[in-house]
């Protein structure tokens, strides 16, 4: 079920967003060679609770399994989501997602960019723009009485017209009284279906695309999501509340 959030329920959730802005705008600031994913994770724990908001990831599980240790997911290179923070060094020329997600008054508001450590190459340079472009164009579709996957399609077509894949195996979702709430929402598929955009809606939407193939794979440590060929990935997220003409991005400072 899609939950329509109030006004008030949306003040809230644009409360939470903003942290989560904030935190990803700091963390900017620190991606260098040299700083470790752990130091990061740390940067971005203390600024979420000096402002009364609490990790939304820290010790969430999907259904009994392993709970996530860190208190943001930090994905380097091959790493397309949820890579675990620690004693990671960054090196010029990787590029790294930083994803947040807070919650605060029982409200919740999740986002990812990815950042460049250094100097990179202009194929990974690529990679990043087109996956922010694709999140932005999805947008565009975002409003009241489009269907779902306009949104979907419209980030699909963008990606792959750029040469790029997307991951099939993760989505987007809902967000707001929970951290990943009904739709879940591909990052690919056919315009003109899924369910009717209704004010009120908030939703993450998250492209993560490939420089290869789109498969992907677990690591070992049953969290961090690897692309099958080694080569890097992006990921970019906002999120947004559904509104008549254009979504209000929430996650913006
Ligand atoms: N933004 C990601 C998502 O929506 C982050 C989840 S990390 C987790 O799925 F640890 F909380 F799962
Ligand atoms: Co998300």
């Amino acid at each position: 079920m899609i939950y329509i959030k109030s006004k008030r329920e949306i003040d809230y959730i644009r409360e939470s967003c903003k942290i989560v802005a904030e935190t990803l705008q700091l963390l900017k600031k620190y991606v260098k060679p040299g700083i470790t994913t752990g130091e990061l994770d740390k940067i971005a724990n203390d600024y979420i609770l000096s402002n009364n908001g609490k990790s939304a990831f820290k010790d969430y599980s999907q259904g009994g399994a392993v709970k996530y240790p860190g208190y943001i997911c930090t994905s380097v290179d091959d790493e397309v989501v949820h890579g675990i923070p620690g004693n990671r060094v960054l090196r010029e020329g990787e590029i790294i997602s930083l994803d947040c997600g807070v919650v605060k008054n029982n409200y919740f508001g999740d986002a990812a960019i990815t950042v460049a450590v250094g100097e990179i190459s202009e194929e990974k340079k690529k990679l990043m723009d087109v996956t922010e472009k694709s999140l932005y164009i999805g947008l565009e579709q975002a409003k009241v009485n489009n269907r779902l996957y306009d949104i979907s399609h419209a980030i699909q077509e963008y990606v792959e017209e750029n040469g790029f894949s997307i991951v099939r195996d993760l989505c987007g979702h809902g967000v707001g009284r929970h951290l990943h709430e009904d739709p879940s929402i591909p990052n690919f598929g056919r315009k003109g279906t899924g369910a009717i955009l209704k004010k009120g809606m908030t939703l993450a939407i998250e492209p993560m695309v490939n420089m290869g193939r789109y498969d992907v794979r677990v690591d070992s440590d049953e969290w961090t999501i690897l692309t099958i060929d080694g080569l890097p990935s992006a990921h970019f997220e906002h999120t947004i509340a559904i509104d008549n003409d254009k979504p209000e991005i929430l996650t913006i400072c």
